[in-house]
């Protein structure tokens, strides 16, 4: 690749058409790729790194120009340097030119709105503020504690089936009751409100009525906060000095909600996958050469949940990875690629454990303020479903697994497993194959059966457990201190 020559920064010239030999201008074969045409784009961005090195120029839909950040360094410089890149798509020049059009598919990423994803500067700081202060107020040990009970909830939905999909029927509802507990409306996590984020997230055609479904429970979330404070996130943002309008507090609790689902439970099902194709991966884990948050900081290596976020903004003429970037052009910045870049990782099958230096979280002013939150349900998620059905196996081959993608993200359809059928447990237990009635099987030595078992008819659920005698004060203490 022939870098362009570096232009001077800081110079301020208004675009009047595009800078001329710019590759993201030229079509035809050999111009630029449209991404949204790829059926593999990891084979893709591999194919620009090697063509152009870490900033490649490409076409989105309506073949609209940008550049895909692929480098490590390169994508650090870009979500680091908010004197020279932001987020805010009104300086977009492919917008002001209207190339992008009020129907294009990106709409709903592309449009500014007044939310902390998109601002800048003294308003970022604002809103950015009332969400880290209630981020901070976690309390982390009962957020595992109630993972573990949601956990324990979710799987007894399917336990005694003895089958499931772990990407419908687990990975996608674990994160949901979780962020509605933390959100303050746990009454609010249903079958119906999965539906929702599903259709929301897929832009299908009922997204419009699953958002005002979702919408509608924030407001009266918020209204409820408003009225009577409470110890949960949606409280902290409301009663937070930054004075958010109760419009400000629905949307962004929307953000959260939403962005936080979607990301968990691709990282769920993701380490999931791993675990259970992968039998060097699940006897590392089982054996304790490697944690439950290893193997989650691995995957947030190798599938980061969102392959891209859509996008950033050159605010001044500047130079990024060689390139000459124009005040107003617009880049992709891309986990995906840049967490593959050889220069930081030349043998991709190389074990990252404990290197926490991904960029599955973005970096910078906008970096991710929940991740401590994304990863504890992905770690309990991981663990206590091990835990309770520690003979789970796949019930297709590898080659079987399908996976939808978009330029945002790519996630797997289904993960179908089976197991020993096993009884409900008590929510308030601690997720484990011991508190099973029936035989207990020690999963270090007694492999499972590799036929599948017959699918069960699911019988009416029984009742879940004897209400348990009152507990002293030491034995009250002991289920605080250790969650369950
Ligand atoms: C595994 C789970 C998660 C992943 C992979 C993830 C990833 C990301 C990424 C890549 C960004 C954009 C960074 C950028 O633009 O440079 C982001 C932003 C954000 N995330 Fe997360 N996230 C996760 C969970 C959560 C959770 C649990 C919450 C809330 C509790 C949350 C709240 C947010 C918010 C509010 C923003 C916007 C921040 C800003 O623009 O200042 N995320 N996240």
């Amino acid at each position: 690749m022939t870098p362009e020559p570096n232009a001077p920064t800081g110079t301020d010239t208004p675009r009047t058409g595009p800078p001329p030999g710019c590759p993201a201008h030229r079509t035809g074969p050999g111009g630029p790729s449209r991404l949204h045409e790829s059926g593999d784009l990891k084979k893709l961005y591999e194919e620009l790194r090697a063509e152009h090195g870490p900033v490649a120029p490409v076409l989105i839909h309506d073949d609209v120009p940008l550049w895909v950040v692929l480098g490590h360094a390169e994508s650090q410089q870009l979500v680091r340097s908010p004197a020279r890149f932001c987020k805010d798509s009104r300086i977009w020049s492919a917008l002001e030119e209207g190339l992008v059009k009020p129907d294009h598919p990106l709409m709903p990423h592309i449009a500014w709105q007044p939310m902390c994803a998109h601002a800048e500067g003294d308003e970022h700081r604002r809103l950015r503020g009332a969400i880290d202060a209630a981020v901070a107020a976690t309390d982390f040990r009962s957020l595992r504690r109630h993972v573990n009970r949601s956990v324990q909830r979710v799987v007894n939905r399917f336990c005694e089936a003895g089958e499931a999909d772990l990407v419908g029927q687990y990975a996608e509802h674990l994160p949901m009751a979780v962020m509605c507990h933390v959100l303050g409306m746990p009454d609010e996590y249903n079958d119906r409100m999965v539906e929702a984020a599903r259709d929301m997230i897929r832009g299908t055609e009922t997204a419009i009525a699953s958002n005002a479904y979702v919408m509608g429970a924030l407001e009266r979330l918020t209204a409820r906060r408003r009225a009577e404070p409470g110890n949960d996130f949606a409280g902290h943002l409301v009663a937070h000095p930054a004075g958010l309008t109760d419009d400000e507090v629905s949307q962004h609790l929307r953000v959260v909600l939403i962005a936080s689902y979607e990301a968990t439970a691709n990282l769920l099902a993701n380490v999931l996958r791993q675990v259970l194709v992968d039998p060097r991966f699940r006897s590392q884990l089982n054996g304790g050469q490697m944690t439950v948050p290893q193997a989650v900081e691995q995957l947030l290596w190798d599938e980061p949940p969102f392959s891209t976020i859509f996008a950033y903004f050159a605010k001044q003429e500047t130079e990024l990875g060689g390139r000459r970037i124009r005040k107003g052009d617009g880049l992709l910045f891309a986990p995906a690629p840049a967490n593959v870049d050889p220069r930081v990782r030349p043998d991709p099958a190389a074990d990252m454990r404990g290197n926490r230096s991904h960029l599955a979280f973005g970096g910078g002013p906008h970096e991710c303020p929940g991740q401590d939150i994304g990863r504890t349900m992905a770690e309990v998620g991981v663990d206590a479903l091990l835990m309770r059905l520690p003979d789970v196996e796949l019930s297709i081959s590898e080659d079987e697994l399908t996976f939808t993608e978009s330029i945002a993200s790519r996630h797997l359809v289904r993960l179908p497993v089976h197991f020993r059928p096993r009884p409900q447990q008590d929510v308030l237990q601690k997720p484990s194959h011991e508190n099973d009635a029936s035989p207990r099987r020690n999963r270090h030595t007694a492999p499972p059966d590799p036929t599948p078992p017959p699918v069960q008819p699911v019988p009416a659920p029984p009742p879940v457990a004897e209400p348990a005698p009152p507990l002293n004060a030491w034995q009250r203490f002991l289920r605080w201190w250790r969650g369950y």
